[in-house]
């Protein structure tokens, strides 16, 4: 399947600088498009798992409330960012956003079923993976980067909002992993089980939406 990423190191704008920007390879340009795809189906099943969680988990434990809000928004927020990035940058969504759907809200509701302990395991092996899966993509970017400089092109805007984007990001899920081991994620039964289940999926998920 092709893509048209338009992400690029061109300028849309003449630029006052005299130093040259080095057009994408073929590679960097589907790099940058099966990142912005990937991480678009994961924002919206972290926005799918916090909707289904909230209403088992703040009936057991109303003063959640405020916490599971404030980590939905956020991931409401992520998903807005990489759903304006893909359009602009016209990148396919990814073929099996129905299934992600499903299998997110799956998640969500069954493991605050089981408890809040286990909503919160949930999230921390999401995160854990998630925070990995981020920081991969920055260092991925700022190589490029290194590389452009000392050939002695020019970064073009774009490339330098995309990694402060997913800085920000990155440290927004960070900051869940550690509201989740703050509320009991570690106290979850059996916690080893768990986490292991979801940190493998999650990593399956990542490596198909990356490619299909
Ligand atoms: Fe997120
Ligand atoms: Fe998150």
């Amino acid at each position: 399947m092709s893509t048209t990423c338009s992400l690029s190191q061109t300028p849309s704008e003449p630029s006052s600088d005299t130093k040259k920007r080095k057009p994408l390879t073929r590679e960097q340009r589907d790099f940058l498009s099966s990142a912005l795809r990937v991480n678009q189906a994961g924002e919206l099943a972290a926005t799918l798992i916090y909707k289904a969680q909230t209403p088992l988990v703040v009936r057991q434990h109303p003063h959640l409330r405020p916490l599971m809000a404030h980590m939905y928004d956020q991931e409401a927020g992520h998903f807005a960012t990489f759903n304006d990035l893909i359009h602009k940058h016209r990148v396919r969504p990814t073929a099996l956003y129905p299934l992600w759907s499903v299998l997110a809200t799956g998640l969500g509701w069954s493991t605050a079923l089981m408890g809040r302990e286990a909503a919160m395991a949930c999230t921390e092996a999401v995160e854990t993976e998630i925070g990995d899966h981020y920081n991969n993509q920055i260092r991925e970017i700022l190589e490029m980067i290194t590389q452009w400089e000392a050939e002695g092109y020019q970064v073009s805007t774009e490339i330098g909002e995309l990694v402060q984007t997913l800085r920000r990001i990155r440290d927004e899920e960070l900051e869940h992993l550690d509201h989740a081991v703050e509320h009991d994620a570690k106290k979850a039964e059996p916690h080893w089980l768990l986490t292991g289940v979801i940190r493998a999926g999650c990593r399956g998920a990542i490596w198909v939406s990356e490619r299909v």
